[in-house]
C-alpha cells in the first residue's frame, strides 16, 4: 500500500437543515442543527484512511475544542495526525452549512487555523513529502502553501491530485502543468477553463482545455450524472449509482479521498474511479461531512454489485 499525503483544511461544520433555503433578507425556521467535523481537507484524509488508505495529513487547527475533536476523529479513522499544527493566534477554522429538504447545500467557510498551514510550516515537515507516494490538495489553505506542496512534490516525483475547491478564479500555468489528476465538479472545471456551458460535450471540451495546459488527467465530477474522466488517450464517462440524496456535503471529498485509496493499492484507473463513485453513492444517503464517509465493506459491496465501469461519452 503507498503512503497518502493530504494538505489542506480542517473545520467544524455548523450544519443547520431546513426545508428550503432562504432568500436575500428573509428568515427562515430551520428544522435541526449539528455540529459536525468537516473541512475539504479533513474529509479527505478521513474518507481515505476509513477506506483502508495509508494516510498522514497536514494542516493547522486552534487551540481550542473544535480543533481537539478533529484531530481525534482523524486519529480514530487512523490519519496520522503527529504533525498537524496547533495555533494559538486564530480558532480552528469553522463552516456553515445550510441544507435544505432537497439535499443540496450552501456553504460559507470561515478559514481562521487554515491560513496558517503555511510554506514555512510545509517546509518543516518535508519528511511528509519524502516519505509519502500521492500528494491530495484542496484549496482553503493560503495558495503560497498550496503552489509549494505541488512544486516540492513534483520535484520529489510524487503522484498530485488537485482538487480545486474552492475554485479559484485562475491557476498559474505551470501549476496545471505539475498536476497528475484535477478534480474539480463541472461548475469548478468551467470557471478554470472561463468558459459556459452545461452539457457532457462542454465539459469534455473544457477538460480538454486543461489538458493542453499540461494537467495529465481531468476527472470532473457530475453529481447525479457520475464522473467524466478524461485524459489524451481516453474520454469515458462513469455513470452514477442511483440513490436518494439526503445531503451532498461532502460527496466530493469522500470520492476524492475513494480514489487516491483505490490508485495507492495499484488498482486501474477505471476501477479507481467506480470505487470512488460507489464510495460517494453512499455518502450521499447520510447527512453531514466526515459523518458520511462509508466503511470499505460497504464500499466494495455497492462496488460489488454496480452493472459496468464505464461508457464512452
Ligand atoms: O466539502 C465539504 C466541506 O466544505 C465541509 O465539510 C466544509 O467544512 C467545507 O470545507
Amino acid at each position: 500500500m503507498k503512503k497518502i499525503l493530504v494538505i489542506g483544511s480542517l473545520n467544524m461544520d455548523m450544519v443547520i437543515e431546513m426545508k428550503r433555503m432562504p432568500i436575500v433578507g428573509e428568515t427562515v425556521l430551520g428544522t435541526k442543527m449539528t455540529y459536525v467535523p468537516g473541512g475539504k481537507g479533513a474529509n479527505q484524509a478521513y474518507a481515505a484512511a476509513k477506506l483502508g488508505g495509508d494516510v498522514k495529513m497536514l494542516g493547522c487547527i486552534g487551540d481550542d475544542d473544535f480543533g481537539r475533536v478533529q484531530k481525534s476523529n482523524l486519529t480514530k479513522s487512523g490519519v496520522d495526525t503527529d504533525d498537524l499544527k496547533r495555533t494559538e493566534t486564530k480558532g480552528t477554522g469553522m463552516a456553515s452549512i445550510y441544507v435544505d429538504e432537497c439535499g443540496d447545500n450552501t456553504v460559507v467557510v470561515v478559514p481562521g487555523a487554515n491560513m496558517e498551514c503555511d510554506v514555512g510550516y510545509l517546509k518543516k515537515n518535508d519528511a511528509a513529502f519524502r516519505e509519502c507516494d500521492y500528494v491530495i490538495l484542496q484549496m482553503e489553505i493560503c495558495c503560497d502553501a498550496i503552489y509549494y506542496a505541488i512544486g516540492r512534490a513534483r520535484e520529489l516525483g510524487k503522484t498530485i491530485i488537485l482538487n480545486p475547491a474552492p475554485v479559484p478564479d485562475s491557476l498559474p500555468d505551470e501549476i496545471f502543468a505539475m498536476l497528475d489528476y484535477i478534480t474539480p465538479n463541472e461548475s469548478e472545471l468551467m470557471k478554470l477553463c472561463g468558459k459556459e456551458g452545461d452539457s457532457l460535450e462542454d465539459y469534455a471540451k473544457g477538460a480538454r482545455l486543461l489538458l493542453r495546459k499540461g494537467v495529465k488527467n481531468v476527472l470532473v465530477t457530475l453529481g447525479k450524472k457520475g464522473a467524466l474522466f478524461v485524459s489524451k488517450e481516453t474520454e469515458e464517462l462513469f455513470p452514477a449509482r442511483k440513490v436518494s440524496a439526503v445531503d451532498t456535503t461532502a460527496a466530493g471529498d469522500c470520492f476524492n479521498g475513494a480514489f487516491a485509496v483505490a490508485l495507492a493499492e495499484g488498482r486501474r484507473l477505471d476501477e479507481a474511479v467506480a470505487f470512488a463513485n460507489a464510495a460517494s453513492s453512499i455518502a450521499v444517503t447520510r447527512c453531514g461531512a466526515q459523518t458520511s464517509i462509508p466503511a470499505r465493506e460497504e464500499t466494495d459491496k455497492v462496488l460489488a454489485e454496480l452493472p459496468g465501469l464505464s461508457r464512452g461519452i
